[in-house]
C-alpha cells in the first residue's frame, strides 16, 4: 500500500493518464457556501494539480466531478441535491467519471444515508475533517470501484495538503478550524467539529510565502477568529498573531473573518487602528438587535456591549467600515424584537449586511422551538430590512463622492467593462481602465454613488 499523500497523488496521475477522455485529465470543482469552504477545495484542487489535472466549469468534459457542499441554511441543502440529481445522466454518458460530494452536508448521517440509497451514481462521499485523506479515497475508488463514504472525526491539522488558489492576487489563508460557539441555531459546530487552530509558525510562514508570492490581499479564515490561539501549547492571542504577520514587510492588505463580538476585544481594535496592513473594516455579525433573541441564539453579548465594541471601534479607527450578519424570523421572534434589529442598523450605519431569514437545522437547540411569526410576516420584515439598509448604504456611499481611496483592482465587471476595486473598507469602485491594472493597488478618485456601488476615476 502506498504510504504517503504524495505517493497516493503520484498513482492517481499513471492511472488517469491512462483513463483521461481529453489531452489532460479534467476536474469540475463546484463549491458552495463560505470562504472556509472555497479553501478546502483549493486544497483539493491542490492535490488534482499534482496529479496532473486542468480545470473545467463543464461538469460533461470532466473525469472528476466534485461538489463542496454547504449545510447552513436549508435551501442551500436543496440546490446540492437538485444539482446531484442531476449528474445521474452525466454518469450515463461517461461511466468512467468519478462523482463525488464532501463538505458540512456531508457530515451529516441523515445527508449521507439519502446520498448512500437515493444516488447510487455518487462514487465517493467524504466529511469536513477528510479532507487531507481525499488522495487516498479517490485512489481507493480508482483502484477497486467500490463506493467510499468516508466520515471521521479526526481533528488533527495537517500542513503538508497542498493548496492551488483560485486567484493569484488575493487568497484565503485558514488560521483556525471548526467553532465551539453552539449558537442556537447554527449546524457549524456539529459539522466542522471543535476548535482547533494552526500554529503561529505554520500561518506566519504561509502568510509571508504569499507575500512574497506577490498576494496582494490575504484574509485569514476562521469560524471565529477571536478563540485563535486556544489549545496551542504556545501563548498566543489573535491580535498578537495580526500583529506578526503585520510585521511582514510588503505592499499587501490583510483582512480577517469572522469576528463574534462576544470576545471583540480592545486590543483587537487597537491592532487594526495601529498597523499598517490591516483593512480598516470590521465584519461583526450581530445577529439581532434584541436581548430576548440574542439570549435565545446563545449568543452570549448583549445589544449594549455590542453597541459599546462599535463605539470603541469607532473613536479609533476613522472611517471604519462595518458590516454584519442578520438572522430575520429565529424562533420566537415578534415584529418589536424586529424593530430593534432595524433601530441597531440604524444606529451604527453599516457598509452592507448578509441578511438571512432564519432556516431551521435539525439537530441545533433552535429546531426544537416554537414559532410565533409565519414565513410571509418573515418575508415582510427582511424586505423592510433590506430596504432599510439599502437607503444606509446609499448615504453613506453618497458622503464618499469627491474622496480619494486606495483600491485593489479586482477583475473586468462584464456587464459594463469597467475595472471592479475594492476599497480598504470593503467597498466596490468601478473605473475605467486598462486590464494590466488588474491585481495591483491604484488610487481612486470617487465622482458617483450608485446605490451601494461607487464609481471612480483612476489618478
Ligand atoms: N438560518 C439562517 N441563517 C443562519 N446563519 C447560520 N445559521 C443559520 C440558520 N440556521 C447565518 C448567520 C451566520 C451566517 C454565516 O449564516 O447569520 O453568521
Ligand atoms: Fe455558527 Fe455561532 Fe459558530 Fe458562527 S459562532 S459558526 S454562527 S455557532
Amino acid at each position: 500500500m502506498p504510504e504517503s499523500r504524495s505517493e497516493y497523488i503520484k498513482l492517481i496521475a499513471e492511472i488517469m493518464e491512462i483513463r483521461k477522455r481529453s489531452d489532460k485529465p479534467m476536474a469540475c470543482i463546484h463549491t458552495y457556501g463560505c470562504q472556509q469552504n472555497v479553501a478546502d477545495s483549493e486544497k483539493i484542487k491542490g492535490v488534482l494539480y499534482l496529479a496532473g489535472f486542468d480545470f473545467t466549469e463543464d461538469a460533461e468534459e470532466a473525469d472528476f466531478i466534485l461538489f463542496n457542499t454547504c449545510a447552513i441554511r436549508e435551501h442551500a441543502e436543496d440546490r446540492v441535491f437538485g444539482n446531484v440529481g442531476a449528474l445521474k445522466n452525466i454518469k450515463r454518458r461517461h461511466p468512467s467519471v468519478t462523482i463525488a460530494l464532501c463538505g458540512c452536508m456531508m457530515e451529516q448521517k441523515s445527508v449521507a444515508d439519502r446520498i448512500y440509497k437515493s444516488y447510487p451514481f455518487v462514487n465517493i462521499v467524504f466529511g469536513t475533517h477528510s479532507i487531507s485523506r481525499f488522495p487516498e479515497l479517490y485512489y481507493n475508488q480508482l483502484v477497486n470501484g467500490k463506493r467510499i463514504f468516508d466520515t471521521c472525526d479526526d481533528n488533527t491539522i495537517y500542513e503538508d495538503v497542498p493548496t492551488l488558489r483560485d486567484k493569484e492576487f488575493k487568497g484565503w489563508l485558514p488560521v483556525m478550524y471548526g467553532c465551539d460557539n453552539f449558537c442556537s441555531y447554527c449546524i457549524v459546530p456539529y459539522v466542522r467539529g471543535r476548535e482547533r487552530s494552526r500554529s503561529s509558525e505554520a500561518v506566519i510562514s504561509e502568510a509571508r510565502a504569499m507575500i512574497e508570492a506577490g498576494y496582494k490581499e490575504i484574509t485569514l479564515l476562521g469560524q471565529n477568529v477571536n478563540s485563535y490561539g486556544k489549545g496551542l501549547d504556545e501563548d498566543i492571542s489573535f491580535s498578537e498573531l495580526l500583529r506578526k504577520i503585520d510585521a511582514i514587510d510588503g505592499d499587501y492588505i490583510l483582512r480577517f473573518m469572522t469576528s463574534h463580538p462576544k470576545d471583540c476585544t480592545h486590543e483587537l481594535i487597537d491592532t487594526i487602528a495601529e498597523s499598517k496592513h490591516i483593512s480598516k473594516h470590521l465584519h461583526l455579525p450581530f445577529q439581532s438587535g434584541s436581548n430576548k433573541i440574542l439570549k435565545a441564539m446563545n449568543r452570549r453579548y448583549t445589544r449594549e456591549k455590542y453597541l459599546d465594541i462599535i463605539a470603541y471601534a469607532k473613536s479609533r479607527i476613522p472611517d471604519v467600515s462595518l458590516t454584519s450578519d442578520i438572522i430575520v424570523g429565529f424562533p420566537g421572534e415578534t415584529y418589536e424584537d424586529f424593530c430593534e434589529t432595524l433601530s441597531l442598523i440604524k444606529e451604527v450605519g453599516f457598509t452592507s449586511l448578509f441578511t438571512f431569514i432564519y432556516s431551521r437545522r435539525p439537530g441545533t437547540p433552535a429546531a426544537k422551538l416554537p414559532d410565533v411569526a409565519t414565513e410571509e410576516e418573515k418575508g415582510k420584515w427582511f424586505t423592510e430590512l433590506l430596504k432599510t439598509q439599502e437607503e444606509i448604504a446609499a448615504s453613506r456611499c453618497r458622503s464618499m463622492v469627491g474622496s480619494t481611496e486606495r483600491v485593489l483592482v479586482e477583475e473586468v465587471n462584464e456587464k459594463n467593462g469597467l475595472l471592479s476595486c475594492r476599497t480598504s473598507g470593503n467597498i466596490i469602485v468601478e473605473a475605467q481602465g486598462d486590464d494590466s491594472l488588474i491585481g495591483t493597488f491604484c488610487d481612486v478618485k470617487v465622482t458617483e454613488a450608485r446605490n451601494w456601488i461607487l464609481r471612480g476615476e483612476f489618478i
